[in-house]
Formats: structure tokens, sequence, C-alpha cells
């Protein structure tokens, strides 16, 4: 059974989205002892691509629990703090499912623990806390942090609309398992999709900060991508280098279904710079319950939870 009561996302006033918010971790479990190592068949390519996720979240939404964790004190509205703590529990979960892919992979003679090194210090040492900062310096840098955050969920809720309007995965026979990974998770990062946002906005209403995350989180994604995939498609033991992605490729993919647009991901990066925006404005939540009330890893967490 769903545990959160599905909402008009589109058709409804923001206002009441936002009321109706009750985010509850779903305590899924994956068995990937099937998962080939393109688990798109002959597509390794947009596999790798989209492999990326699994090298990034982990490290990623671990350091979204730590820095959500150091905000907490800041928030000053109870509703606001329910919502904090739901998003703190579902993300907690998301690392640890797209962590078990990565011991998969390892499993499969692809080791990608060097490039999950580069990440750790990213988000450990360049991005993590500050220690010996006054407490005006430290609410300063937890607040930067969250403006990080927000717009990377603004590209994580882009990306999990995709996953659940992606009928070209279902048309490439992609493996069931990995295609209810990615819309399990893509259906949660909508039903959250405000709360970082509405945390940064709750802690500094002002446009500047909200520009610096997207101009500082964006291009900082699209690095860690592309040099994700050329990772991984270096590192495939059943390829041995001989594939290079290119931005036309991932074109082409994209036209198959297979991955999203190069040009919707931009101009969607750019509608995070409108100054009326808002999560709710992207993506439908009724759409991300419905995915959660059908999904056989969501099913089943809520029929033994
Ligand atoms: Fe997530
Ligand atoms: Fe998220």
């Amino acid at each position: 059974m769903p545990r959160s009561t599905p909402v008009p996302a589109l058709a409804a006033p923001a206002a009441r989205v936002h009321e109706s918010l009750v985010l509850e971790p779903r305590d899924v479990r994956f068995d990937w002892a099937q998962l080939p190592l393109h688990w798109i068949p002959d597509e390794p390519v947009a596999t790798h691509v989209i492999n990326v996720l699994h090298l990034l979240l982990p490290e990623g939404e671990r350091w979204f629990v730590k820095v959500f964790k150091e905000a907490l004190p800041l928030i000053r509205d109870e509703q606001l703090r329910e919502e904090v703590l739901g998003f703190i529990g579902q993300e907690a979960i998301h690392a640890e499912a797209h962590q078990e892919v990565l011991d998969h992979m390892l499993g499969q003679g692809l080791d990608p623990r060097p490039y999950v090194r580069q990440v750790s210090w990213l988000f450990r040492r360049v991005l993590g806390d500050k220690p010996g900062l006054s407490a005006r310096r430290r609410r300063e840098n937890v607040i930067e942090r969250v403006a990080f955050i927000a717009a990377i969920e603004h590209f994580t809720a882009f990306l999990g609309d995709w996953a659940l309007n992606s009928p070209g995965l279902d048309r490439a026979k992609a493996d069931p398992t990995m295609l209810d990974l990615l819309r399990w998770h893509g259906a949660e990062e909508v039903e959250h999709r405000s709360v970082a946002f509405d945390l940064l906005v709750h802690l500094d209403p002002g446009y500047l900060r909200r520009l610096r995350g997207m101009l500082v989180s964006g291009p900082l994604l699209v690095h860690l991508w592309v040099r994700g995939a050329r990772y991984l498609l270096a590192a495939d033991p059943t390829l041995a280098g001989r594939l290079k992605p290119t931005w036309g490729e991932a074109l082409r993919i994209s036209r198959r279904g297979l991955l999203p647009s190069p040009g919707r991901s931009v101009r969607s990066g750019l509608r995070y710079l409108r100054p009326g925006y808002h999560p709710t404005q992207e993506g439908s939540s009724s759409q991300a319950l419905g995915y959660l009330a059908t999904s056989p890893a969501a099913r089943a967490a809520a029929a033994h939870g």
C-alpha cells in the first residue's frame, strides 16, 4: 500500500501540494544477481551513461543527508522540518540501493572504485563541513551547500520525470529490475522535488544564492557525468576501450528515447533560474505516486513494512 496520498500535481495550486506532502522512506530491495553488464541490450553507451547515476549517487546522496542534518537546527517551520526528515530518510535508502549496483558491477569485472574515490573526495573534502568556523560563517556555509543541493535536486526531479516517461527503455528491453530501480528512485525524486528548494527559500529567500547554486552545480554535474561515462566505457572489460562517448552519439541515443535529450536538459536547468520558479511546476506528483503504487520493489517494501 502506498504510504502517501496521491495528489494532482499540475492541476493543483502549489500550496495544496505542499500541504499534502508526507514523505516516508520505502525500504526497497533489489536482486541484482541476473543483471547483465549491458542492461540495455546491445546499447553499451546508453547503459553506461545511465550507470553514471550509480557512481555519483551513493556519495552524493549521503552528502545530501549530512548537509540536511546540519541544516535541521536552522529550520523554524515544523512542517518543513518534517519534510526534511522525510527527505533524509528517502535519500539514505537511495544511496544504499545504488551502492548495491556498484558492488554488482565490481563482481562483473568493471571496477568503479577509482572514479568513486574521486567523487568521494569531492563531496567529503571540497563540499564537506569546514571545522573551526564561527557560528555565523558555519550557518552561511550550510545554506550555501543547501543551495547546491536545491539545484541538483532540480535535475534529479528532471531525470526522475524522464525515467517515468521513457517508453524507449521498455522498447529496448532494458532489464526490468533496473527499470524499477530507476523509476522508483525517479518517482521519489519527483515526490520530494520541492523540499530542498523550500528549505533554501526558508533559509535564504534571495535570488543570488539560488543563482550561485545552479551556476556551480549545473556545470559540475555535466563535468562529472561526462567523466563518469568515459570512465565506465574505458573500464568495461568487454569493450576494451573501443567506444568513446561523444555529444553527437548522446544526441542520437536520446532520439531513440534511451537518454534525456541534452537540449531539454539544458533548458530545464535554465527554467530553475526563472524568478517565479517553483519545483511543483515540473513533473507530476500524481504520476510519481501512481508509479510507486505499482512498483514491484515499492509494493514489496510496503508489504514487509
Ligand atoms: Fe535520491
Ligand atoms: Fe532527491
